[in-house]
C-alpha cells in the first residue's frame, strides 16, 4: 500500500489524516496516510526514515515548511515564490517540493464560496509566511488591485518589491494599516496570525465595500464559531464570511490530485468534515 504522511511539530491535532482518508475512500484509492511528529532538530532525519520505509509523499506543516524548501531537490515555481513547501513527492532520488496553500485558498474562495476575485479590489492583511504563500496564486486570478497591509510596514513593502514582477495586470500596492483609511475593498483576506492570539489587527473600520467578503486563513480558533477577525468583520456589517477550513481541505485536494492523479470531489467532504469540526467543538 502506498504510504503518505503529514510531518510537523506538534502534529496530534492535524486534520490532514482524516481529510486524506476521506479522499481515498471517495476515490477508491488504496493508501495509508499518517501523522508523523518530527523532533524540532530532526526534520530531515524524519523525512529520510519515512522515505526509507517506502513513503511516497508527505505534507509538511509548522514549523518545517521553510526547511522543506532546502530538502527538496526540485521546487515548483509556486513553491519558489512562496519560499515554503507544504508538499513533498518522493520519486527515486528526486524530491519535488510544491506549495498548494495558495491554490487551496483561491479554490475555496472561487469554487466553494462563489467569491470571484477577477476584476475586484483585494486586501491581503499580513506579510509573513502565510501571506507570501498565497500571493502568486492570487495574482493568477487577476484582481484589479491587490493591497498588502501589515502592522510592520517595511515587511509589506519588501513583499511588494519581491512580488511586483509577478503582478501581471494587477495593480500591487503595500503599506501599513493606517494607510487603508478612506479605501474600500471587495475581498479582505486575513493572513496575519492575530486570530491565533485571539486578537484582531488594528484596522480602520471603513475597509469593507458594500457586499464585501471577509476571509480568515485561520480556522476554528474560537470553538467552531467566528474567528476574532470574522467576528469583527461581522460587527462592521459584513455578512459574507469564511474561515480557513475550506482552504485546508482544498490544499489537501490539490496534493491528493498531484500524488494520485485523481481529483477528489472536495465540496462534499468539506461539508462533512465541517459538521464533524463543529460537533467536536461542542
Ligand atoms: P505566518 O507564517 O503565520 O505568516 P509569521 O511569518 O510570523 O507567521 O507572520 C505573522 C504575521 O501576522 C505578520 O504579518 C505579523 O505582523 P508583523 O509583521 O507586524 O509582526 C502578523 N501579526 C501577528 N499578530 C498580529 C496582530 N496582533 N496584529 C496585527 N498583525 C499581526
Amino acid at each position: 500500500m502506498d504510504r503518505y504522511a503529514v510531518i510537523g511539530h506538534p502534529i496530534e491535532h492535524s486534520k490532514s489524516p482524516a481529510i486524506h482518508a476521506a479522499f481515498a475512500r471517495q476515490t477508491r484509492q488504496e493508501l495509508s496516510y499518517q501523522a508523523l511528529l518530527a523532533p524540532l532538530d530532526g526534520f530531515s532525519d524524519t523525512v529520510r526514515a519515512f522515505r526509507a520505509e517506502g513513503g511516497r509523499g508527505a505534507n509538511i506543516t509548522v514549523p518545517f515548511k521553510i526547511e522543506a524548501c532546502s530538502l527538496a531537490t526540485r521546487l515548483t515555481e509556486r513553491a519558489k515564490l512562496a519560499g515554503a513547501v507544504n508538499t513533498l513527492t518522493f520519486n527515486g532520488d528526486i524530491i519535488i517540493g510544491d506549495n498548494t496553500d495558495g491554490i487551496g485558498l483561491v479554490r475555496d474562495l472561487i469554487v466553494n464560496l462563489a467569491c470571484p476575485l477577477a476584476g475586484r479590489h483585494v486586501l491581503l492583511l499580513g506579510a509573513g509566511g502565510a501571506a507570501r504563500g498565497v500571493l502568486f496564486p492570487l495574482f493568477q486570478t487577476r484582481p484589479v488591485t491587490l493591497t498588502i497591509a501589515n502592522r510592520t510596514v517595511e515587511k509589506a513593502l519588501e513583499l511588494r518589491t519581491a512580488f511586483a514582477p509577478y503582478a501581471g495586470q494587477t495593480t500591487l500596492t503595500a503599506g501599513g494599516f493606517d494607510d487603508l483609511k478612506g479605501w474600500e475593498f471587495d475581498v479582505v483576506i486575513n493572513a496575519t496570525s492575530a486570530s491565533l492570539d485571539n486578537r484582531v489587527p488594528d484596522l480602520p473600520d471603513s475597509i469593507f465595500a458594500p457586499n464585501a467578503f471577509a476571509y480568515d486563513m485561520v480556522y476554528g480558533s474560537n470553538s467552531a464559531g467566528d474567528t476574532p477577525f470574522l467576528a469583527w468583520a461581522r460587527a462592521m456589517g459584513v455578512n459574507q464570511l469564511a474561515d480557513g477550513f475550506g482552504m485546508l481541505v482544498e490544499q489537501a485536494a490539490e496534493c491528493f490530485a498531484l500524488w494520485r492523479g485523481i481529483r477528489p470531489k472536495s465540496g462534499a467532504i468539506l461539508s462533512k468534515l465541517r459538521r464533524k469540526l463543529v460537533a467536536e467543538a461542542g
